[in-house]
C-alpha cells in the first residue's frame, strides 16, 4: 500500500467523490500539442484516479466526461471525443470488470449520443452491473438542469396519468427521479485546472457537497492529488444548515 495512504483516516473517508475533470486542451496547448491530445492524456490520470480511488476505499466515484454544452465545440473536437470515450470503454472495461468495478453512466440517452457510443455505454455496464467494488460513474452528455428537466418531465406524466398527485411533490420524489436515485450525493466534489464553477454538473446532488479545486490541469491528475484532496475534506466541518456538534 502507498505510503501517502498513511495519513488519510480510513474511518472518515468520502462515500461519494465526483470530479470535474478539466484543463485537457489547455495542457495540450501549454506543449505545442493540438487539445485533442490532452483528452487522450486525460485517460492515464482517470486510469490511475479509479485505482487511487478503490484502494483508498471510495464507495462511488464520479467523473465528468462530457456535457450536454459540449456539443458546442468544434464538430472535429466532438468526434474525437466520442471516438475517444467509446474507445476507452473498450480498451478498460475487462480491467476493470477484474476489480470488481461497477460501471456506470450517467446522461440523456436518447438524445446526440451516437449509437455505437451508445453500444459501448450497454456492454460496460451489463459486464460489470454484479460487481460489488466501487461504482464508477461516468456522466456522459449530462447537464444538471437537463437532469432535473427530465425528472420534472416524469413527474408530470405521472400526474397526468394520476399516479402522482401534486401534493405527494417534494425533493425526495424529485431525487428519486434523477438519472441514479440510488447513487448518494457526492461528499467531496473536485474540479482541476483552476476553474471555479460547477458548470452544471450534478446541480441537485451536490446541494451539500465539500468543493476542492486544484490548479493542476487533468491530464497531471492522479492519485496522489486525489489523496490530497481527501485529506483536506476531512479537515472540514460539514453542518448541513445545523450548528457544530460541540458548539
Ligand atoms: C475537459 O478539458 C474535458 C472536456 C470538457 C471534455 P477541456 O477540453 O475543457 O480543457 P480546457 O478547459 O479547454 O483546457
Ligand atoms: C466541464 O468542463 C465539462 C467536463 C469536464 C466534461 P468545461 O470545460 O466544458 O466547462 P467550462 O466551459 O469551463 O465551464
Ligand atoms: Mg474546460
Amino acid at each position: 500500500m502507498s505510503s501517502y495512504l498513511n495519513d488519510i483516516d480510513r474511518t472518515k473517508v468520502p462515500e461519494h467523490v465526483a470530479i470535474v475533470m478539466d484543463g485537457n486542451g489547455r495542457w495540450a496547448t501549454q506543449r505545442g500539442l493540438p487539445r485533442t491530445e490532452g483528452h487522450g492524456a486525460g485517460e492515464e490520470a482517470l486510469w490511475d484516479t479509479v485505482k487511487g480511488g478503490v484502494e483508498v476505499g471510495l464507495k462511488w466515484l464520479t467523473v465528468f466526461a462530457f456535457s450536454t454544452e459540449n456539443w458546442s465545440r468544434p464538430p472535429a473536437e466532438v468526434l474525437y471525443l466520442m471516438n475517444f470515450n467509446r474507445g476507452l470503454l473498450r480498451r478498460r472495461r475487462d480491467e476493470l470488470n477484474r476489480m470488481n468495478v461497477r460501471i456506470r453512466f450517467i446522461g440523456r440517452r436518447n438524445w446526440r449520443v451516437p449509437r455505437s457510443v451508445l453500444k459501448e455505454i450497454r456492454i460496460a455496464e451489463d459486464l460489470t452491473c454484479a460487481n460489488t467494488g466501487m461504482t464508477l460513474t461516468i456522466a456522459f452528455n449530462y447537464g444538471g438542469r437537463v437532469e432535473i428537466a427530465d425528472a420534472v418531465k416524469q413527474i408530470a406524466r405521472e400526474v397526468q396519468a394520476g399516479r402522482l398527485r401534486p401534493e405527494r411533490i417534494d425533493e425526495r420524489a424529485i431525487a428519486e427521479r434523477l438519472y441514479a436515485s440510488d447513487m448518494p450525493e457526492p461528499d467531496l466534489l473536485i474540479r482541476t485546472s483552476g476553474e471555479m464553477r460547477i458548470s452544471n454538473f450534478l446541480l441537485w446532488e451536490a446541494a451539500y457537497s465539500e468543493l476542492w479545486f486544484t490548479p493542476v490541469f487533468w491530464p497531471d491528475f492522479d492519485r496522489e492529488v486525489l489523496f490530497e484532496a481527501i485529506r483536506d475534506f476531512q479537515k472540514r466541518d460539514r453542518r448541513f444548515g445545523a450548528i457544530a456538534e460541540d458548539a
